[in-house]
């Protein structure tokens, strides 16, 4: 397979819930054998977090599962990364907003909710968990596992039409 597609997960600090995905999303390609093909980043819409590594709780959270985010360091969404990533992933429904007012009006398209991968869940928002306790972590790994399972699905459609 030679045709690559670049995968863009976006919350609002890019230290809790777009981490977990990039993380999860990485390691669920990776046991698809899918490493080569798909690029994968992570950003938030805010600055307050730049080149800060992910919060702690999510990292825990992570490692409990035996995921790895260490290497992971917060940035800021900007609109290169509209232009030049095939899906863009919002979290929740502001960073969705948020995202589409960024972008020029043909790029709308591929930014999408990410929990419109996981229909089996009635949540369309992975929740917030920056100011709540640990068992909203918890909840935030397993929608964005399941929503990273859909999206691999997905993706292995894409790069079978090549
Ligand atoms: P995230 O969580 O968007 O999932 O990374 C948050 C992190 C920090 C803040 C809010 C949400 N904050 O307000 O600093």
């Amino acid at each position: 397979m030679s045709k690559q597609v670049s995968v863009l997960f976006v919350c609002l600090g890019n230290i809790c819930r777009s981490p977990t995905a990039h993380a999860v999303f990485r390691n669920k390609v990776a046991d698809s054998g899918l490493s080569e093909s798909v690029r994968i980043d992570s950003a938030g819409t805010g600055h307050w977090h730049v080149g800060k590594p992910a919060d702690r709780r999510a990292s825990q959270v992570a490692a409990s599962k035996g995921i790895e985010m260490a290497d992971l360091r917060a940035r800021q969404v900007d609109l290169g990364d509209l232009i030049a990533f095939d899906y863009v992933l919002a979290m929740d429904e502001a960073n969705f907003q948020d995202l589409k007012a960024m972008a020029l009006p043909e790029h709308h398209a591929k930014i999408h909710r990410f929990l419109d991968f996981a229909p089996q869940y009635e949540e369309t928002q992975v929740p917030d968990p920056y100011y709540g306790g640990a068992d909203g972590f918890e909840w935030v790994f397993e929608l964005v596992e399941a929503a990273s399972d859909g999206l691999i699905a997905q993706i292995e459609q894409d790069l079978a039409k090549t």
